[in-house]
């Protein structure tokens, strides 16, 4: 597939994708998250990737859905066509770690968009929202259930019924966030943190992953009878031998 709004590239066992629509300030319209869909999962696919980044312009992360798109939209149109089923959701079916690297605004789908990678770092020019209210709608791409798992009732309340934006430094106070980083050091630390992530046990890091997502679908019994079971089977994996053995070696492991 050619790719017109978003840009992919391998850094070594990373791949990198932009949202490449910066005059729009990267509007989530339905070329552009069919593209972005088609290009994770080939990312996903690919053996010799172990993390992706996910990053936009430095203005924009994503400033939504296309609101342009979904004007004239009528309720049979949405319900038929489930363009959130469709390709939004692919990027919670992705197996590797999907690390969201956000410059400016990340709002309304774009801020959806972010919550559904593995993570999230922030520049220090990052503005997160969910301006959807001042529409009239509500957040569609599960913003109103991720911002509130991620920052608390009160504060997400507060987002989604005013719409106001929160900067970098709330975000990462509210948990929002993981780390902020100087704008301009963006994309290297987001390459540092998915080149560590790339070079571990993919069995361990995808098992990992998977275990904390339990958090968000499962009780707490439920979660750790999960982890304990995985965490056990790792115990079958020439990882583990490898990774405690140079541990005891004083070297470095060798999960290639
Ligand atoms: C379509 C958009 C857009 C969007 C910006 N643009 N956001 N086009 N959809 N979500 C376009 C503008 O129309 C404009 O195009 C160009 O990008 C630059 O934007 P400006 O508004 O001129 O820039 P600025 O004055 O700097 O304001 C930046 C902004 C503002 C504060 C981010 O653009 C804004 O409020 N955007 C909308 C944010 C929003 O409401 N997002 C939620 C969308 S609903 P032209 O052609 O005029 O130059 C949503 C629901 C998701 O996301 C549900 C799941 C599918």
């Amino acid at each position: 597939m050619t790719y017109e709004m978003i840009i992919t590239e391998t850094h070594g066992s990373v791949a990198q994708i932009t949202l490449n629509r910066p005059r729009a300030l990267n509007a989530l319209c339905d070329q552009l998250m069919t593209e972005l869909a088609a290009a994770l999962r080939a990312a996903d696919a690919d053996p010799a990737i172990g993390a992706i980044i996910l990053t936009g312009s430095p203005r924009a992360f994503a400033a939504g859905a296309d609101i342009k798109e979904m004007q004239d939209k009528t309720y049979p149109d949405t319900a038929l066509d489930d363009f959130i089923g469709r390709n939004w959701e692919v990027v919670t079916t992705i197996r590797k770690p999907v690390i969201a690297a956000v410059a400016g605004y990340a709002l309304g789908g774009g801020c959806e968009l972010a919550m559904m990678c593995d993570m999230i770092i922030a520049a220090d020019t990052a503005q997160f929202g969910q301006p959807e209210i001042n529409l009239g709608v509500i957040p569609g791409a599960g913003g109103t259930q991720r911002l509130t798992r991620a920052i608390g009732k009160s504060k997400a309340m507060d987002m989604i019924l005013t719409g106001r934006m929160m900067d970098a430094t709330e975000a990462e106070r509210a948990g929002l966030v993981s780390r902020i980083i100087p704008a301009a050091d963006l994309l290297t630390e987001a390459h540092k943190i998915a080149g560590t992530i790339a070079a571990l046990s993919p069995v361990a890091v995808t098992i990992a992953k998977r275990s904390v997502n339990r958090a968000f679908e499962t009780t707490l019994a439920e979660g750790i009878a999960y982890e304990r079971a995985t965490f056990l089977a790792l115990f079958g994996t020439p990882h583990q031998r490898e990774g405690m053995t140079a541990f005891i070696e004083k070297r470095k492991p060798d999960f290639a």
